[in-house]
């Protein structure tokens, strides 16, 4: 017997989000992004169900491409942030890492790197975010010293990221896409622009390259309802169990805090799942659970290893009954918001305590 407390993981729902971003960018070469931990639905796992599918994969920094590696994941990886030091070079020519070089420092050290077999790299504009790329002018530099370098692939993918391509209003993102194309250097570079969001809702953003991450454990970055992001199938079910069940009569608090109190005669099911199992401690009473396919209200503080939820309303529950925290059922991006942050944290810092089932 075992603490019922999981995150499912469905390969075939990744699978199927992965090919409708490659079908709703046909003309582009779609890189699977798997870093930190693959948002938490296991990086080994997930890596080798896309690996016969996508040419490349992408994750931050070397000792996640390494871990990959380690596993027998065969295929070329790209690394978002380049490398962290000139000794990272070497390694990454002996495994085939890709080294996306977002400044001055990084372009000096392949220039330096003594090299076998020539380097993958792909170069990085900043074309609004202002948090990496190079900026300007030196953007062409940058590329015309890295195609004189013999060791260095005569394809460098010109690349650049959007800071508010969610925002399916926003005109930023428009802005970005024409300020990018001011700065090319050489207009037979493959491109590379867009994350999910660009993927599902900026068609001008596609290029021979695209990097969709989050869309790919099924949930939409978009902030707003969008056609082309109705077929994504959620990837992580993180569910758990009722453990027990309280009567609580009206005027009774529930939990840490007393930070709930009961406005009538009311029924507490405790579940086992908290905040150690990844379950945030922000969310507010109030925020959805699914006992039994019903949803029902949590009630109080989120516990390191516990929830308290009101099923007063949803009929008989009994110790044992399935629990949904977030899946297809119940949405991870609106527990999010409930709990002010966004999908993408709620699934990344999923603790390794949480056992992923994969099928
Ligand atoms: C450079 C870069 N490309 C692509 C992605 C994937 O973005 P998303 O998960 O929004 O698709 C990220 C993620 O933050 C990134 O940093």
């Amino acid at each position: 017997m075992a603490r019922p407390t999981k995150a499912h993981i469905d390969l075939d729902a990744l699978r199927h989000n992965y090919s409708l971003a490659c079908q709703l960018a046909p003309g582009a070469q779609s890189i699977a992004v798997i870093k930190a931990n693959a948002y938490g639905h296991g990086a080994i796992e997930c890596g080798k169900a896309l690996e016969s599918m996508a040419p490349a994969l992408a994750v931050a920094c070397i000792e996640e491409a390494m871990e990959l590696r380690s596993a027998g994941v065969n295929k070329p990886i790209l690394l978002l942030e380049g490398p962290f030091s000139p000794e990272e070079i070497s390694v990454a020519e002996q495994h085939n890492f890709w080294l996306m070089l977002s400044n001055q420092k990084q372009v000096d050290w392949i220039a330096e790197a003594q090299c076998q077999q020539p380097l993958t790299v792909w170069l990085k504009a900043d074309s609004g975010m202002h948090r990496l790329g190079f900026q300007g002018e030196a953007f062409g530099r940058a590329y015309q010293q890295l195609r004189q370098l013999p060791h260095v692939h005569d394809e460098i993918v010109l690349a650049s990221h959007f800071a508010a391509a969610d925002e399916v209003d926003n005109g930023f993102t428009r802005q970005q896409i024409a300020n990018f194309r001011d700065m090319i250097p050489d207009q037979s570079a493959p491109i590379s622009l867009s994350n999910s969001a660009g993927v599902l809702a900026w068609q001008d953003s596609h290029g021979q390259w695209n990097r969709p991450g989050y869309m790919l454990y099924g949930n939409t970055p978009l902030d707003q309802q969008h056609s082309n992001a109705e077929p994504l199938q959620p990837v992580m079910q993180l569910v758990s169990e009722v453990i027990a069940i309280h009567q609580v009569p009206k005027g009774d608090s529930v939990g840490y805090g007393c930070s709930w109190t009961a406005e009538r005669d009311s029924v507490i099911a405790t579940v086992a799942i908290g905040y150690g199992d990844g379950y945030p401690r922000q969310a507010p009473s109030g925020t959805p659970v699914l006992i039994n396919g019903q949803t029902a209200p949590l009630a109080g503080r989120v516990s390191m290893d516990m929830i308290t939820v009101d099923v007063t309303d949803i009929g008989s529950v009994t110790i044992g009954d399935p629990v949904e925290l977030w899946g297809r059922n119940v949405c991870v991006n609106q527990i999010a918001q409930l709990c002010g942050t966004i999908g993408y944290e709620l699934l990344t810092r999923m603790p390794l305590r949480t056992p992923r089932i994969y099928s």
